[in-house]
């Protein structure tokens, strides 16, 4: 059965393209005290029987806007009076109806096509499963509503369908009853007695397997916790049972909150995407984050799962019990309950090798997207389209922003202030000016400038020099703003923030920071507020090493000549300024190889002094020794040359591997454990250092490593050993590469998540003829167009590999231009997704700009595109 909405959507053929700007927001006119649900699913349709309490908010207000798309309206009354066609308005996206009253109860019934939902908005299903995904603008595909964040309301839901193919049935909130019907049908009533949002609502039912166990509030209440997901997987949820177990204590002892309803459960599908969503009671998460064991999941997938259970969990308190008065607020939600994940993480794990992690993603990512043409202010004043602002900006550079207020208030003011900001705003939508004036309640300064973090776009730069006075022991430091132009080609003004730093002195001890002109914070950090800022250091006995922005306290680039890598790479105190030395370090000996082909002797003996420390912690001994990525040096090319490139890291890496040989073999040795598949941190550290070490090694492309490397493959129990090595054959041992796959593909053509990596894997590889195989394995049985997490591992890796992507023949850009509107008409938001990959298209060469234009011009001018990807080409054009 196709829905008479689908078929108007196919037929449509103009498509208008508006822009929604955070000037025009407006309080609603009407609220939602309760919205009373029904489902009744079906096998081909479900049908929504919705019953809401409305209120009036503003007496002018004449007009009530219910919002909905993509279903059918079946049946309206207002206060029991049917309401007839001719009687309201009906719009593409709404109905209109007059209403003139302070108070009145809607009931709507409209059916909807779950197996038909391919946007995974919604109501849909995945595998057999029936699943929601309302945020941010779902839930007016399974209803008639007022879709705004700013809508709180409290929701009954009860879901009626077969017993034997839906034995479970899920909603928010607590369960109030049961019932078994006729024809083999049963029911659930579930309540939420806490308002919230119409994106944060939810229901499930399917035939799921599932595991349980308890939690007890620091008030001593019980709360019943379980997991969901396919048959067969339950002992795959262990992991994340203890992770989610782990978030409610932290969040208990950190800040104080506490969980508020009997239950909490999350479910587990197979397609979704995103990574996970914070229903309130009742998340649903992509599988590739509950789902792990030590045969089947990489430490990677571990640490993952752990940090995004904590991170929905927390949002109960930073989202859903204070939430966003609008989508422009996005940040105030996502970058707060980021900041909270990430220091979750670092108490559980290692701080340091978790800050590196994050700073290293920032700097992938968000300092990547805040250069190109779809940069936006963590706060953006306009959109097109609120999916695609789920952005490493808003999230990432978010996170930042409150770890900068986090170190300014000092970690007892700012739990102080937080619990100012639930105090005061408990129930309530609101926005980051009310966060911030929580912040401005304990900070020791005035925070008027600081807010430009919110409202302005791209990455500052601190350009750093000083001068050192012997006979007075003073240094004087110069920090200069350089704030780039926004996309509007505007001038931005500069920034308040933290800066931490340290003078070192020669055995690597910090000089005492003294100083009249700046206040300091916690003795090493500085208040940088204005566009020059000049302190001068007394007591400085010998010319000291500048070690800046420490711990990265701030989110910004440093520009100095005078930093001495191969001193704060071997002896800094601050583990974070030691991986940024060497990173930079590094990119600077990369770019002077694609001029002059000589590789800086200097940092091949840095990189020698870290190999052979025997001191250091394993993983951030990885961390020290990756190499810069091709994105990261692409970042810093005003005219992007990937095979350069790509030419300059091959050919660093083989001159450590000449040089150290020896060590490397013999620390690979050392900490090749095939048997240990254990996920504590130090059998994941020395996993990921053989690893590292052994990718070295494998560029020499010799027969006998080949070897070594298959045997990795086939004789380690850890998945982490085994993908490392698929993908270290398939780049440097194509021979050996294949067998490994077919064994591969014998063992686990039939585990999604397995077959993911395998996907991306290929996708990813360096070799030549890697667009041909990426094509050829769109018609593998295990691929499917539908499956987020498919396309990701395939069609994302690949857009995102950039030897393969950029390739001069052009076939990249139109292989990856022919999928985004292939998918446009499957699923917009996945679609717009890859559509980043043209974010370079400014910085090609005029050779290679023509080919991407044409891709990027044939996609605008696709019939029908959403709005998804319409915002993100027009952008990049
Ligand atoms: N609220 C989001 C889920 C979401 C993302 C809804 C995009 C609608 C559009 C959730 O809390 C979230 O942020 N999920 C992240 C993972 C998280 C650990 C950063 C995700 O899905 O990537
Ligand atoms: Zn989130």
């Amino acid at each position: 059965m196709i829905s008479k909405k689908q078929q108007e959507r196919t037929m449509q053929t103009q498509q208008t393209h508006t822009t929604i700007f955070l000037k025009d927001y407006q309080p609603s006119p009407y609220t939602v005290l309760t919205c009373t649900l029904e489902f009744i699913i079906d096998s081909t349709s479900t049908r929504v029987d919705n019953v809401m309490e409305i209120k009036r908010q503003n007496s002018e207000a004449k007009e009530l806007r219910l919002d909905g798309e993509m279903m059918d309206l079946e049946l309206l009354w207002v206060d029991d009076v049917l309401v007839e066609e001719g009687m309201y308005t009906k719009e593409e996206d709404a109905i209109l109806l007059p209403l003139d009253r302070d108070t009145a109860t809607i009931r709507v019934i409209t059916r909807i096509y779950p197996d038909e939902n391919t946007a995974l908005e919604g109501l849909y299903r995945s595998g057999g499963i029936w699943c929601t995904q309302n945020e941010p603008e779902g839930f007016r595909r399974i209803t008639y509503c007022i879709d705004r964040p700013d809508v709180m309301t409290r929701f009954t839901t009860k879901i009626i369908a077969d017993k034997a193919t839906c034995p479970i049935l899920l909603s928010n909130g607590n369960l109030r009853g049961t019932a078994t019907l006729d024809n083999g049908r049963h029911l659930a009533v579930w309540e939420d007695p806490i308002p919230k949002p119409s994106y944060l609502f939810a229901l499930v039912a399917g035939d799921l397997g599932s595991i349980h166990d308890s939690y007890t509030t620091m008030s001593g209440k019980s709360v019943a916790l379980a997991i969901y997901c396919d048959l067969g997987n339950e002992e795959k949820c262990r992991h994340a049972m203890r992770s989610l177990k782990k978030s409610m204590e932290w969040d208990e002892l950190e800040y104080g909150r506490e969980y508020d309803l009997e239950v909490y459960n999350i479910v587990a599908v197979d397609s979704f995407n995103m990574g996970a969503m914070e229903n309130k009671g009742l998340n649903i998460f992509n599988s590739s984050y509950v789902l792990a064991d030590e045969q089947s999941a990489t430490d990677g997938d571990f640490m993952g799962i752990e940090s995004v259970i904590a991170h929905e969990y927390f949002h109960n308190w930073t989202g859903n019990r204070i939430t966003c008065r609008n989508w422009f607020e996005l940040t105030l939600k996502e970058g707060l309950t980021v900041f909270r994940d990430q220091c979750f993480s670092a108490d559980m794990n290692s701080e340091l090798t978790q800050r590196i992690d994050d700073v290293r993603a920032l700097r992938e990512r968000q300092f990547v997207e805040d250069a190109g043409p779809t940069a936006h202010p963590i706060k953006p004043d306009h959109y097109m389209e609120i999916n695609n602002f789920y952005t490493a900006t808003v999230y990432e550079k978010g996170a930042e922003v409150i770890r900068m207020l986090h170190t300014l208030l000092g970690r007892e003011g700012f739990r102080r202030a937080m619990e100012r900001y639930f105090e005061n705003f408990d129930g309530q939508a609101v926005g980051t000016e009310e966060f911030l004036w929580a912040m401005e309640q304990e900070s020791p300064i005035d925070l008027t400038q600081f807010k430009r973090w919110y409202s302005q776009e791209r990455t500052p730069v601190l350009q750093v020099s000083s001068t050192y006075d012997g006979s007075a022991e003073e240094l004087r430091l110069k920090i200069i703003q350089k704030i780039p132009k926004n996309t509007q080609n505007c001038e931005q003004l500069p920034y308040a923030m933290p800066l931490k730093l340290a003078l070192l002195a020669e055995d690597g001890s910090c000089y005492p920071l003294i100083t009249s002109d700046v206040p300091l914070f916690h003795n090493d950090v500085m208040w940088i507020d204005q566009a020059v800022s000049e302190i001068i250091f007394s007591s400085i006995k010998t010319p000291p090493r500048l070690s800046l922005n420490r711990h990265f306290s701030a989110p910004v680039t440093i520009e100095c000549d005078e930093v001495d890598y191969p001193f704060l790479m071997a002896y800094d105190s601050d583990g974070y300024v030691r991986y940024e030395a060497s990173q930079r370090f590094a990119l600077e000996t990369l770019e002077s190889m694609m001029d002059s082909a000589e590789a800086d002797e200097r940092f091949i003996e840095s990189f020698g002094v870290i190999l052979s420390d025997a001191s250091l912690d394993p993983m951030f001994k990885a961390q020290l020794l990756e190499l810069p990525t091709i994105t990261a040096l692409m970042q810093r090319q005003a005219v992007i040359d990937v095979a350069a490139i790509n030419r300059a890291t091959e050919k660093l890496k083989k001159i450590v591997a000449l040089r150290y040989r020896s060590v490397l073999e013999d620390q690979i040795n050392r900490l090749y454990a095939p048997d240990n598949c254990a996920i504590d941190g130090k059998s994941m550290g020395n996993r990921a250092l053989k690893n590292r070490l052994l990718g070295f090694l494998m560029c020499l492309e010799e027969e006998g490593l080949g070897e070594m490397c298959k045997m990795h493959y086939d004789r380690s129990l850890s998945m982490s050993d085994r993908l490392g090595a698929l993908d270290l054959l398939e780049n440097y041992a194509p021979a050996l590469a294949e067998g490994a796959f077919e064994d591969f593909y014998a063992r686990h053509a039939h585990e999604q998540l397995l077959m993911n990596k395998y996907f991306a894997i290929r996708a990813s590889s360096r070799r030549s003829g890697t667009l041909e195989r990426v094509v050829e394995l769109l018609n593998d049985p295990a691929f499917d167009l539908k499956v987020p997490n498919l396309v990701r591992a395939l069609i994302g890796s690949f857009a995102r590999n950039p030897i393969a992507f950029y390739s001069r023949s052009g076939e990249g850009y139109d292989f990856v231009a022919d999928k985004i509107i292939e998918l446009d008409t499957i699923n917009p938001q996945i679609a717009s997704g890859l559509a980043g990959a043209f974010k370079n298209y400014q910085k090609l060469s005029s050779e290679d700009k023509p080919a991407m234009k044409n891709a990027l011009e044939r996609i605008k001018n696709h019939p029908n595109l959403s709005n998804n990807v319409y915002e993100i080409v027009i952008k990049i054009l």
